[in-house]
This record gives structure tokens, C-alpha cells and sequence, in this order.
């Protein structure tokens, strides 16, 4: 399986990058040492000392570089070696690994895993909703072993949580919700709208929900390639308009580690306006979350990538459900950009594919 090289990726919660440490991670199969310079920009690097291939987390962080711990090779945060301790000191001409652009943005680290004249800021898609200065934020991960699109699946196909999550998120009137799919340029929404729905009682009890209350519900997916998703999630109760309905955003953000491996990133977010109420909601949900991604979805998930094993998704001929458009959709879109970037990389001829 391709992966889309030119692409913004999320790469951890800024939170997760503190002054003074290193972070190692494997994207799309490169190893990467994340770290923050003497500016407390996010720099990252291969993570593979080009003299004997050690990993560069192991070595000391000095400044805005890293010397290997093995024989103190030390690399700058372009990736180049400005220090041999050795001999006459000369520089050879390999000694230096790659850097990987960055951004930090919505509370979040992005990395870009191609060609870096290409990678553009604005591309980021928009997570205003999570961003720290207006919200206060749940956050989770997880690693999960298997392969990323299926976790694009996942979320784009929400009717999943009426059987999965039947005790916390779903309800008996998911699967007869009313599914749009939109299309715009390469965003893809996935909108599932219910009507005199009985939650759960977790839900009813997250929500401030006096029990039994009948809503409508709307659960609504932005998806951006490769697997970026902004959840809006809302309701009214039944009969009142859907302006008078609160609305809740999180995160379902997902970046490949291997073919079979996925970092997961999600979170939610409460208003600062809402004061220290907001700040607990948040923490609160996250701990709530956890439970069903991790207990109900993430094994699902590693079942099924065990079960489809290196297969082509496409090959095995997969049923296709009326719920499945937005998910569908989606891997069409992402499979054309993989096709595309391959394409213009001249890494296949333009027909093989097609
Ligand atoms: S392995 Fe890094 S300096 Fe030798
Ligand atoms: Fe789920």
C-alpha cells in the first residue's frame, strides 16, 4: 500500500513536545526525532545517525543540536552535521540526515512527509474549534495496529455506534438516521441526522440530559485527506429547532505509523467562555471516550486489519451499505491523490493504475 507523501500530517499534541526532550516516532515508516529548538519551534529529523544507523533520541539534546550518543556526531535542525569529534574534525560529506518541515497549529504538531518545497502552511485543514486559545481541550491517543483508511472508515461511518458503542454512544435509531454525503473539492462530509432518538444513559448523563428526554441528533464528519476528521456533534430536543441545539467539536486524527499501524490522536473541546466548567466537561468526556475507542472500536479495528491481512482492500470485494458513502468517498479521493503524487513522481506509469 502507497502513502500520500505531500501532505500535512498531525504529528502529536503540542503538549506532547516539551523544551528540553526528544520525541521519537515512526510516520509512514521513516523514524523521526521530534524536538524543540532554542525557540521553542518544533524541529524533527530523521532519526538515524548516518554513521552506524543508531537512533538520534538517544543522544543529548544541546542547544539546537543533537550529538549522537554512540560518537558524538552532532547534527543541527537542518539536518546538518556541524560537528565530528574526530580526527582533524572534517565534516564528511554524508554526514547528515533529513529534516522534516513543521508547523504548530490548533494545538497540535503537523509534519510534512514529501517534498518539502511544497509544503504550505495554509494547507493545514481548519481546526479553529480545537484551537487552545478559545477552547479547553480533552486529548487522547492511542496506537492501534491497523492500517489508517480503515480508521477513516471508521469515523466517516458512523452507523457503527448503535452496534459497537450500543452502551455509550449509539441508540436504536442510528442505523435509520437520514445520511448526506458532500463533496467539495477533496473535503468530503459525512452528515448523519436522527429524529425522537433515546440516548444512552451515559449520554443522557454527559449531556445534561434529563432521562428519556426524546432528541434529534446530528453527527456530522469533515474528512480531509489523508485522515483528518472534525467531528461536530449536536442536538436538540425533539421538535425544536436546530438552532437552539448545542454543539460539541473533537478530533478523530490519524497518521500511519507502518501500513498496519496508526497513531490516533482525538480530543474534544469546551469553550474557555464556559470558565472552569469548561475545563472539567473537557477532561471529563476525554475519560469517558477513551472507554469505547479503546475498548470497543480499537479492537474492532486490529480484528479486522488481522483479518484482511496485506489484501487489498478493493480486491476482497467488500458489500456496500447505504451507510458506506461517505467512507467510500473518501478512499476515492484518497486513492487518486496517492495516484496523482505517484504519477507526478514518476513512480508508475500513468496507466498502470487506471
Ligand atoms: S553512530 Fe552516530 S556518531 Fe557513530
Ligand atoms: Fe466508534
Amino acid at each position: 500500500m502507497k502513502f500520500l507523501y505531500n501532505a500535512w500530517y498531525p504529528a502529536g499534541w503540542a503538549t506532547d513536545i516539551e523544551t528540553g526532550k526528544m520525541v521519537a516516532k515512526t510516520f509512514l515508516n521513516q523514524r523521526i526525532v521530534m524536538f524543540r529548538d532554542s525557540q521553542g519551534v518544533v524541529k524533527a529529523l530523521e532519526d538515524r545517525c548516518p554513521h552506524r544507523f543508531v537512533p538520534l533520541h538517544l543522544g543529548e539534546l544541546k542547544g539546537d543540536t543533537i550529538q549522537c550518543a554512540y560518537h558524538g556526531l552532532t547534527f543541527d535542525c537542518s539536518g546538518a552535521c556541524v560537528l565530528n569529534p574526530h580526527g582533524n574534525g572534517a565534516i564528511p560529506k554524508a554526514a547528515k540526515v533529513r529534516s522534516y518541515p513543521m508547523a504548530e497549529v490548533y494545538g497540535l504538531v503537523w509534519i510534512w512527509m514529501g517534498d518539502a518545497d511544497k509544503a504550505d502552511q495554509a494547507l493545514i485543514s481548519d481546526f479553529t474549534e480545537l484551537d487552545p486559545v478559545k477552547k479547553f481541550v480533552g486529548k487522547s491517543y492511542l496506537l492501534v495496529n491497523a492500517n489508517y483508511v480503515l480508521e477513516n472508515d471508521n469515523i466517516m461511518d458512523l452507523s457503527h455506534i448503535e452496534f459497537l458503542h450500543k452502551a455509550s454512544l449509539g441508540s436504536s435509531k442510528v442505523s435509520e438516521g437520514k445520511i448526506d454525503v458532500v463533496q467539495v473539492g477533496d473535503t468530503v462530509h459525512s452528515m448523519r441526522s436522527t429524529s425522537a432518538e433515546k440516548l444512552t444513559a451515559d449520554l443522557e448523563r454527559m449531556r445534561g440530559i434529563p432521562p428519556g428526554q426524546l432528541v434529534d441528533r446530528w453527527l456530522d464528519v469533515r474528512w480531509n485527506a489523508p485522515a483528518s476528521m472534525l467531528l461536530t456533534t449536536g442536538f436538540t430536543y425533539t421538535g425544536r429547532p436546530k438552532e437552539e441545539g448545542r454543539e460539541l467539536f473533537s478530533t478523530h486524527l490519524f497518521t500511519p505509523e507502518t501500513e498496519s499501524t496508526t497513531h490516533y490522536w482525538f480530543g474534544i473541546a469546551f469553550p474557555r467562555s464556559m470558565g472552569p466548567e469548561g475545563e472539567t466537561l473537557a477532561e471529563q468526556n476525554i475519560k469517558w471516550l477513551i472507554q469505547p475507542f479503546s475498548k470497543e472500536d480499537m479492537p474492532m479495528l486490529e480484528a479486522q486489519q488481522q483479518t484482511i491481512g496485506d489484501r487489498d482492500f478493493w480486491s476482497l470485494n467488500p458489500v456496500l451499505l447505504p451507510s458506506d458513502g461517505g467512507a467510500v468517498r473518501a478512499r476515492r479521493v484518497l486513492d487518486r491523490l496517492i495516484k496523482e503524487e505517484q504519477e507526478s513522481l514518476g513512480l508508475v506509469a500513468s496507466t498502470e493504475l487506471s
